[in-house]
């Protein structure tokens, strides 16, 4: 992706329901026991001339920032990477300790993309999903390759102590090691 890419808390003339029906299929996300309406969250955009082309919106829960859910639309350009940097630098200036996020079993490309930007798996929900599908019922029963969606995923990054010089080492995981400009 070539065109000059703006990462951005979302405003009011952002179409958060209209991206969030095309990525999700409907605004409400459930996840962990809870339902969110994503249209309502906070949340970062990913701007290149003219489009939406990525959206990650969270809630701050406690020390946490808890990401929600995250999208790029095209995959693999670095959007998705960017996204979650700007977030971690949300959670910075709140002075919060770590960033968080859930997945399920049956999404593998997600889990290596939390991986590869730094987070780590955290806890595992063994059968969460049929809970989340008495919320939202349109979860889909496949994932990746028809893997049956069962399970929760939770992963997170521990964000250093301002203090903590060693910190810097551990979050360069989420610089492009490309140095690509998206
Ligand atoms: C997951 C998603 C947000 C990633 O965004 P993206 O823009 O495609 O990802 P990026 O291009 O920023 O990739 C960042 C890094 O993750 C790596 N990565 C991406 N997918 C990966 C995978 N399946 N396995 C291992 N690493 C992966 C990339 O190689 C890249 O590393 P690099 O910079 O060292 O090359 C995007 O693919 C998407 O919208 N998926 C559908 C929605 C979804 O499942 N969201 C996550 C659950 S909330």
């Amino acid at each position: 992706m070539r065109e000059p890419l703006t990462i951005r808390a979302a405003g009011v003339t952002d179409d958060m329901p209209g991206w969030a029906r095309r990525s999700w299929g409907d605004t409400v996300m459930a996840v962990q026991g809870r339902v969110y309406d994503l249209a309502r969250r906070p949340a970062l955009v990913a701007v290149a001339p003219g489009s939406l082309v990525g959206v990650l919106t969270y809630a701050v829960e406690g020390e946490a920032l808890e990401i929600i859910s995250c999208d790029a639309d095209p995959h693999g350009h670095g959007v998705g990477r960017r996204l979650v940097r700007a977030a971690v630098d949300v959670a910075r200036e709140r002075s919060l300790r770590r960033v968080r996020c859930t997945t399920t079993n049956g999404n593998l490309p997600a889990l290596g993309f939390w991986q590869a930007v730094g987070f780590t798996l955290s806890s595992l929900r063994p059968g969460a999903v049929a809970a989340a599908r008495q919320l939202k019922p349109a979860i889909p029963t496949q994932g990746h390759r028809g893997l049956p969606i069962r399970d929760e995923i939770d992963l997170e990054l521990v964000l250093p102590a301002p203090v903590d010089a060693g910190g810097a080492d551990r979050l360069r995981v989420l610089e492009d090691p490309a140095g690509r400009t998206v």
